[in-house]
């Protein structure tokens, strides 16, 4: 039963956390992730790489909106943009040009053609998701096909198409057929490799599977005569995101991309939660020296003051012969507030080196991590990290059985806020991934000192000697 509310009080004052919960219960929709923790969290401040709760404890935060904040919550000279361009050009309808919408997409493919030697052209929207629809539409549009190769284990949103090229069947269950569902190939994931081999002495059996599929036209993928692949594009995360911070070996992409350029199949790289040096270059592609025919991209871009995310495409794709005005179109597309952040963004990731940075700082926090692994064999299972991006694979004592258990209890002790950091209390704020969701996906600040990167994995330790006592 509905009761009628008093236009004036509209909004209510809630005075405390419970308060504002059952407002949330009744009035917020539950369909988003708020809820895979009970009860959901409130935060309401942020500062370097920490959150602060409404009570002001601070939270240590390994996870930096999933890798979409990594040069830090407020970075002063990314705000300054943003508070700048508030004040000179707030809007602007997206037909009308302005110029930063222009020297960002000039840097984005002058920098490309300075890695990949390739010429293209950049395509902004709003939303990771929304980029990948655009990124569907140019493969559709340039091969006149729709089926698509993607990774089990890949993930590339949230909206219909995007979701119907990422594995999880959970995400597609309950909104009908899925008429372009891609066709998922397993990923080397050589911790738990899909095929039982051992990375050592494998031969990328993986890719070889992969290529056996274009030996006969009987194996549905190919048709002989036409030299044709029914498959349009292969969509790729280099380095898998949700999947778990999985990390290939070196000479896993070189070998898959013999076999897509002998079948003419186009790749498609997934930077939105890998770009901008999370995996320790600009592109984590770059980790593997293979050229990329269209490139999306989203989150760290404007370092989270704005959902900004765009792809670029190589000219024979996205050219205006063939990619003509009104092919795509989003009212806040390229919008002059996320242009003028990502402008400086770029602008700032051109003076630092964060090559070297990511790299160094990712080394010495790996190395932590594999020492905390030795410590606590019982509980860790595997390490690993490429840049700032680092995983922690949380096992049963055989140190292989995943233990999901575990991991949820751990993400939760953490959120309580009440560990110790050096005689300070903190909580620490993870983020849970991977197939079996027994990975925490590490994507700390690149801000963060060794000293910092000590008291994080003091942290990890506690929540251990907490949540697994028997087991240290
Ligand atoms: C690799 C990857 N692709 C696509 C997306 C979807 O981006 P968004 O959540 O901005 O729609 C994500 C989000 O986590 C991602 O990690």
């Amino acid at each position: 039963m509905s009761t009628a509310v008093n236009e004036h009080e509209l909004i209510p004052h809630a005075a405390d956390d419970q308060e504002l919960l059952e407002l949330e219960r009744k009035y917020c929709s539950w369909g988003d992730t708020v809820h895979y923790l009970d009860p959901p969290k409130f935060f309401e401040r942020a500062e370097g790489h920490y959150l602060y709760d409404r009570q002001g404890i601070p939270y240590l935060d390994l996870q930096m909106w999933y890798s979409s904040a990594s040069f830090g919550y407020g970075n002063q000279r990314l705000n300054d943009a943003l508070k700048n361009q508030i004040d000179r050009l707030p809007q602007l309808a997206c037909q009308y040009l302005h110029a930063e919408k222009v020297e960002l997409s000039a840097a984005i493919g002058r920098l490309n053609q300075s890695k990949f030697g390739l010429d293209g052209r950049v395509h902004f929207n709003v939303g990771g998701a929304q980029a990948i629809e655009d990124s569907l539409k140019i493969v559709r549009n340039s091969t006149g096909k729709n089926l698509v190769f993607a990774f089990m284990g890949g993930y590339h949103g949230r909206t219909l198409g995007a979701s119907a090229i990422t594995s999880s069947y959970r995400y597609r269950r309950r909104f009908g057929h899925f008429a372009d569902r891609a066709h998922f190939v397993p990923f080397p994931y050589c911790f738990r490799c899909p095929y039982g081999k051992k990375r050592e002495d494998c031969g990328l059996y993986c890719v070889d599977q992969f290529a056996k599929n274009f030996d006969t036209e009987y194996n549905s993928f190919w048709d002989a005569k036409a030299s044709e692949s029914e498959f349009a594009a292969f969509y790729v995360e280099a380095i898998q995101a949700t999947g778990g911070y999985v990390i290939p070996p070196p000479e896993y992409f070189p070998a898959l991309k013999r076999v897509l350029d002998e079948r003419n199949i186009l790749l498609v790289d997934d930077e939105i939660q890998m770009g901008f040096y999370r995996a320790g270059k600009f592109w984590a592609i770059e980790n593997f020296n293979v050229e990329p025919d269209i490139i999306v991209f989203g989150k760290a871009l404007t370092n989270g003051l704005n959902p900004l995310s765009g792809l670029w495409a190589r000219e024979e794709l996205i050219s205006p012969e063939v990619f003509p005005p009104g092919s795509t179109h989003s009212t806040f597309s390229s919008n002059p507030l996320g242009t003028a952040v990502a402008l400086e963004a770029v602008q700032m990731m051109e003076e630092e080196n964060y090559e070297e940075i990511t790299q160094r700082k990712g080394a010495y926090f790996l190395t932590q991590l594999q020492e905390l692994q030795r410590r606590y064999p019982k509980v860790i299972g595997d390490t690993d990290g490429i840049g700032m991006a680092l995983r922690i694979e949380i096992c049963h004592e055989d140190g292989y059985e995943p233990d999901r258990g575990l991991t949820d209890r751990m993400f939760a002790e953490g959120m309580k806020g009440d560990l110790d950091a050096r005689g300070r209390k903190t909580g620490l704020v993870l983020d849970i991934g991977g197939y079996y969701k027994n990975v925490f996906t590490l994507a700390p600040c690149f801000d963060m000192t060794e000293e910092e990167i000590d008291v994080a994995v003091e942290l990890i330790e506690q929540l251990i000697r907490r949540c697994a006592p028997e087991r240290t």
